[in-house]
């Protein structure tokens, strides 16, 4: 098995992240999402206040990768953003910024070791915390079919949840993500324009790092970690975390008198024909920002 490993991260929606939070000399960062910094570096740029930057990733490999910004005087936590922000939340912390943008990481994707590609055979692993004990492999090999089918069908959004359960189940132990996305795609229709196991990688990675459930219970709490006047942006990848954090914003930034936050962004930002060019993982990105009161 050959694993190839790339460690470059381009940042998503740079321009408009700027543009929308809005960072000034001396203000406080907090980036929940750390990853290989690039969004972190361009805002630090702008705040030129190292010291005043929270940096948080789960991922072990991310906050070795952001070694530079703590010899600066930047704080870097590994964790995941729910436990971090509870944290913060209990030391009474507030920031001027802040940003969670979320999903993997370009080396998440491309080095095959992780397990979250089916492009290239790796193991069935998917954890972003590599300290977590649930990994794909667990969830493949010993959930029912009516759970898988149940994961697939809702953090997939998989018409054809059923059948792709029933033949995990037949062909089960699954050890690589290739020979996973071959079962898949035995069973599903052919010529599809994307990779039949698609939906299904996607929908074991969002279980396996319980994704939603952290986003859903951390919205309320980066609300809190705001001071009066601080922004909070947040980009997401695909229409199940964007419909979550839509819901968040409209309660808190919804048209009412007594709203704790305004919007900044009008809808959902998306990635420019030029930022497309050289970044098409920014494709499928949105942001959406609020200003609290
Ligand atoms: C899209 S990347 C962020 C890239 C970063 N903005 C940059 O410019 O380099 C997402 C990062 O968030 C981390 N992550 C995802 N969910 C997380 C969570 N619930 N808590 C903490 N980190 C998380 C991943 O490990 C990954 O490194």
């Amino acid at each position: 098995m050959r694993h190839v490993i790339r460690n470059e991260h381009i940042p998503v929606l740079l321009q408009p992240v700027l543009q929308y939070l809005d960072p000034q000399a001396g203000e406080s960062y907090l980036d929940l999402t750390a990853g290989y910094g690039g969004h972190a570096r361009a805002v630090l740029e702008c705040t030129k206040a190292p010291e005043q930057a929270t940096l948080v990733d789960r991922d072990a490999n991310a906050i070795a990768a952001l070694t530079g910004f703590a010899k600066q005087g930047a704080m870097l936590v590994q964790g995941d953003f729910l436990s971090v922000s509870q944290q913060l939340v209990a030391a009474g912390r507030q920031f001027d910024i802040i940003l969670a943008d979320l999903g993997v990481s370009s080396p998440h994707l491309d080095n095959a070791a992780r397990g979250f590609a089916f492009g290239q055979d790796g193991p069935l692993d998917m954890r972003m915390d590599q300290t977590q004990t649930l990994d794909a492999a667990t969830v493949v090999n010993t959930y029912s079919a009516d759970d898988l089918a149940r994961i697939i069908k809702t953090y997939g959004e998989e018409p054809r949840a059923k059948t792709i359960a029933q033949a995990i189940v037949a062909g089960r132990p699954f050890h690589s993500t290739v020979a996973l996305a071959e079962t898949i795609r035995s069973v599903m229709p052919k010529g599809s324009k994307t990779h039949p196991a698609t939906r299904t990688f996607q929908a074991l990675r969002i279980a396996v790092n319980d994704e939603l459930e952290l986003l859903r219970a951390s919205l309320p709490l980066w609300m809190q970690l705001l001071k009066p006047g601080g922004r909070l942006g947040v980009i997401s990848f695909h229409s199940l975390e964007d419909r979550i954090v839509k819901q968040a914003f409209a309660e808190v930034a919804g048209d009412r008198y007594d709203a704790e936050a305004l919007p900044l962004t009008k809808g959902a930002v998306t990635a420019d024909d030029t930022e497309l060019v050289f970044n098409p993982r920014a494709r499928s990105a949105k942001l959406r920002a609020v200003v609290k009161k």
